[in-house]
C-alpha cells in the first residue's frame, strides 16, 4: 500500500470520461455478449448500465477462476466457533457445490428471473444457495436470520419466491434458534407459498420436513453430485436483476433492493482492488452475515469475483469464545484485509481495552481494517490503530448503493486519514451538499447529502415491483440527484462527515432499522393508544430504540405489563435484531400545533443534547413531563 496517492487521477478520468472509465474496467470481466451501449440513458428511472451486454454472475465468481487454473486456491473459509467447525473449500469445490444446488433448483422448475428466497445462518451452503440461484439466472433475496416470521412473511409475499432454501437452525452464542417453525409460520402467513423448500439440516437440531414440499438439502445435493449432473451458467442481460435485498424504509413496508448483474460485477471487482487494494490469491475477511449487503457484496460477490479468498465466520465478536477470535482468524488465515462494523469494535474494546487478547496472536498478514455500517467514531478508530498499528479505514454506503458511495481508497494508494471522516467521493459519485430547497451549502456547512445522476454501475436501478415507490423515495425530492437520507458535510478538501440520518431510520449494532416498522407494533397492542419510538445513543451499539407508549383510558393492565408485552409483541413481530428493549408509558406526546410528534426534540433530551424547544409546539409542559419520565428510567 502506496502513501502517494492516485486517487485526485484516477477520479479526474472517470469525471471526464465516467462512460470510458467504466468500459475500460468492464473489461476485467467475462461476457457472453458485449454491450451496446455502456451507459443507456433512456432506459428506466435514470439509465442503466452495460445495456444489450451479457453475462452470468455466477461464472465470473466461481467457473472463470477455474478455467483459469485457480480452482485449487481456497475460495471460501468456513470457521464456525459456535459449532467447532472449520472447512476450507477450493473454487473448484464451491463450484461442484453451487453446480449440485443449481441442478436441485432446476429439478424444482427454477429458471431465469424465478425467486428463490434464502434464510439461512452463516454457513456455506449459503453463499453456494446465492450463487446456484445466479447460476441459473434467478433471482436470490436473502432474509438475515434475526428476523421473524411475520418479516419473513412480508419479504416471501413481496417477491414470491418459486423455492425458499433454508436450515434447520442457527446459531447464537447464548442459544439455538430453530429456524424451520420461524419458517412454517411465515409461509402459513403469506399468500404466496414457495413451490417448495430446500432445508440443511444441522446436526445441533435438525427438524420435521413436511411431506410434498420440503426437501433435504444434502441428500439432494448428493444426489446431483453422484449423478455429474451439469449445470451450466445460463446467460442473463447484465440489466437483469441477480437479486433483491430488502432493508428498512420509513414505514414497515421494507424496501426492495434491485442489483443487476453486469453493473454490479463490474463495480464490485474494481472495489476489490481499489477501495480494499485486494489481489486474487489473497484473503479479505467481511465479518459481517450473508443477510446484510456487506456480506452479498464483500462475503460473497466482491471477493469471488477477484479470485481471492473469502472467510465466512459463524461467531461474534466477542463471546465465541472470548475477545480474540477476530485476532485468531487474522493469524490462522494470514487475512490481508478485515472489514466488520465499528460496534464490533467497541465490542472488543469493551472487554479487552488494552489488547492482552491479540497479544498471543500474530496478526502481521493484516494490512487494513475497513470499518462501515455506521458512523466510525474517532476514539474507537484510535483505538484500533493504536492497537494494530494499521490504518483503520472508515468508508460509507448504504444498501442502495452496493459498494461504497465514499472511502480512502487504499488501492490507490491512501490519502491522508481524517478521524471522523470516511475520506471522499468514489469514481462514479458526484456528491453535493444541499439545503432541504436543494440549494449548494458551502463548504464546511451542514446539509442534505446527494448524488448527482446517474449512480454508478453496481446501484439499485429500483425498487422491487416498485418503481413509483423508487422515484418518490430516492428522486423527487431533489430533481436530478439520488437523495441519500444522510446529512453531514464537505470540508475544503472534499471530505465527507457522514453526521445524521432525515429519515426515521435508526442504526443498531450496525443494522438498519425502521423506528416507523417498531410504532406500527407498538400501537397493534390493545391498550397502546399511540407512541413515539426513537433510536438513542448507546455506547455499544451506536444507537438503541426507545419507545414512549401512551395507553388507552380503559386500559386493564398495569403500564408495567403492557410495556413487558410490547417489548416482546416487537420481538415476535420483527425480530431479536431489533433489540428493542426499552418501553416506556407517558401520559401524552410532545407535538406541534400540526400534530407531529416531536421525535428530534425526545432524542434530544435523551441524548443529553442542547435543543431549542421547537416554535410550533403545542404544549411546551410535555417536554417537561417527557423530561421527568426518562429520568425515572434513568434515560437522558
Ligand atoms: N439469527 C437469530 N437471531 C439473531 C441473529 C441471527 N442471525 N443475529 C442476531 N440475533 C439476535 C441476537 O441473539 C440478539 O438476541 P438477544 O436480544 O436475545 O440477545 C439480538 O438478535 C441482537 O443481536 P446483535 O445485534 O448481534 O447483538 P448482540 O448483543 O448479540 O451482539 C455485537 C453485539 C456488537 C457483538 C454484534 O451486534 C455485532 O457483532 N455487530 C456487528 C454487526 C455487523 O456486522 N453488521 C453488519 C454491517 S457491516
Ligand atoms: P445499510 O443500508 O444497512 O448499509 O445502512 C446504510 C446507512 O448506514 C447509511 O445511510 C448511513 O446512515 C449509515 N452508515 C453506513 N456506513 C456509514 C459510515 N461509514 N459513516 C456513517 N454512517 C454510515
Amino acid at each position: 500500500m502506496s502513501d502517494v496517492s492516485n486517487y485526485e487521477q484516477v477520479y479526474k478520468t472517470w469525471q471526464d470520461d465516467p462512460e470510458g472509465f467504466w468500459a475500460t474496467e468492464a473489461k476485467e470481466l467475462s461476457w457472453s455478449k458485449s454491450w451496446d451501449k455502456v451507459f443507456d440513458e433512456s432506459q428506466d428511472a435514470y439509465g442503466r448500465w452495460f445495456a444489450g451486454a451479457e453475462c452470468n454472475t455466477c461464472y465470473n465468481a466461481v467457473d472463470r477462476h477455474v478455467e483459469d487454473g485457480r480452482g485449487e486456491q481456497a475460495a471460501i473459509i468456513y470457521d464456525s466457533p459456535v459449532t467447532g467447525t472449520k472447512q476450507t473449500y477450493s473454487y473448484v469445490e464451491v463450484k461442484s457445490e453451487v453446480e449440485a444446488l443449481a441442478a436441485a433448483l432446476q429439478d424444482q422448475g427454477v429458471t431465469k428471473g424465478d425467486r428463490v428466497l434464502i434464510y439461512m445462518p452463516m454457513v456455506p451452503e449459503a453463499a453456494f444457495a446465492m450463487l446456484a440461484s445466479a447460476r441459473l439466472g434467478a433471482v436470490h433475496s436473502v432474509v438475515f436470520g434475526g428476523f421473524a416470521a411475520n418479516e419473513l412473511a412480508i419479504r416471501i409475499d413481496d417477491c414470491a419466491p418459486k423455492v425458499i432454501i433454508s436450515a434447520s437452525c442457527g446459531i447464537e452464542p447464548n442459544r439455538v434458534i430453530a429456524y424451520k417453525p420461524l419458517l412454517d409460520e411465515a409461509i402459513e402467513l403469506s399468500k404466496n407459498k414457495p413451490d417448495a423448500c430446500i432445508i440443511l439440516q444441522r446436526e445441533q437440531q435438525t427438524c420435521d420436513l413436511i411431506d410434498c414440499r420440503d426437501i433435504d438439502y444434502k441428500d439432494i445435493t448428493n444426489v446431483h453430485k453422484t449423478a455429474g449432473s451439469v449445470v451450466p451458467c445460463v446467460a442473463v442481460a447484465a440489466t437483469d436483476p441477480l437479486y433483491v435485498l430488502y432493508t428498512s424504509g420509513t414505514t414497515g413496508t421494507p424496501k426492495g433492493v434491485v442489483r443487476d448483474n453486469g453493473g454490479h460485477m463490474v463495480a464490485l471487482n474494481w472495489s476489490m482492488g481499489a477501495i480494499y487494494d485486494i489481489k486474487p490469491n489473497e484473503v479479505f475477511w467481511a465479518a459481517s452475515d450473508v443477510g446484510w449487503v456487506v456480506g452479498h457484496s464483500y462475503i460473497v460477490y466482491g471477493p469471488l469475483i477477484k479470485g481471492a479468498t473469502t472467510i465466512m465466520f459463524e461467531g461474534k465478536p466477542v463471546g465465541t469464545p472470548d475477545a480474540g477470535t477476530f485476532w485468531r482468524i487474522v493469524e490462522e488465515y494470514k487475512v490481508s484485509a478485515l472489514f466488520t462494523a465499528p460496534t464490533a469494535l467497541r465490542a472488543i474494546k469493551k472487554e479487552d481495552h488494552q489488547g492482552a487478547f491479540l497479544k498471543p496472536y500474530d496478526v502481521s498478514s493484516l494490512r487494513t481494517l475497513f470499518l462501515a455500517g455506521e458512523r466510525a467514531d474517532p476514539d474507537t478508530i484510535q483505538w484500533a490503530e493504536d492497537l494494530l498499528n494499521i490504518p483503520v479505514i472508515d468508508h460509507w454506503w448504504q444498501t442502495e448503493t452496493g459498494w461504497a458511495i465514499a472511502g480512502n481508497p487504499v488501492g490507490l494508494g491512501k490519502l491522508p486519514v481524517k478521524l471522523g471522516s470516511p475520506t471522499v467521493a468514489m469514481p462514479g459519485y458526484d456528491i453535493q451538499i444541499v439545503d432541504d430547497a436543494g440549494n449548494p451549502v458551502p463548504a464546511g456547512g451542514f446539509g442534505n447529502i446527494i448524488v448527482k445522476l446517474p449512480l454508478p454501475p453496481g446501484c439499485f436501478p429500483t425498487l422491487w415491483n416498485a418503481d413509483e415507490r423508487f422515484r418518490s423515495a430516492y428522486l423527487e425530492a431533489f430533481p436530478g440527484y439520488y437523495q441519500t437520507s444522510d446529512a453531514g458535510l464537505k470540508d475544503e478538501d472534499g471530505y465527507l462527515f457522514i453526521m445524521a440520518r432525515t429519515d426515521d431510520i435508526i442504526n443498531v449494532a450496525g443494522h438498519r432499522l425502521s423506528t416507523g416498522g417498531m410504532e406500527e407494533v407498538l400501537v397493534s397492542h390493545p391498550d397502546v393508544i399511540e407512541c413515539a419510538v426513537i433510536g438513542i445513543a448507546d455506547k455499544l451499539k451506536g444507537q438503541l430504540p426507545c419507545g414512549f407508549v401512551v395507553l388507552k383510558s380503559d386500559h386493564e393492565k398495569s403500564p408495567e405489563e403492557i410495556e413487558k408485552e410490547c417489548v416482546q409483541l416487537v420481538r415476535e413481530k420483527i425480530g431479536a435484531v431489533a433489540a428493542f428493549k426499552l418501553c416506556v408509558t407517558v401520559a401524552r406526546l410532545p407535538k406541534t400545533r400540526s400534530g407531529k410528534i416531536l421525535r428530534g426534540t425526545m432524542r434530544s433530551i435523551a441524548d443529553k443534547e442542547e435543543y431549542k424547544i421547537p416554535a410550533t409546539i403545542d404544549d411546551p409542559v410535555i417536554l417537561e413531563e417527557i423530561t421527568a419520565v426518562m429520568k425515572s428510567k434513568g434515560i437522558g
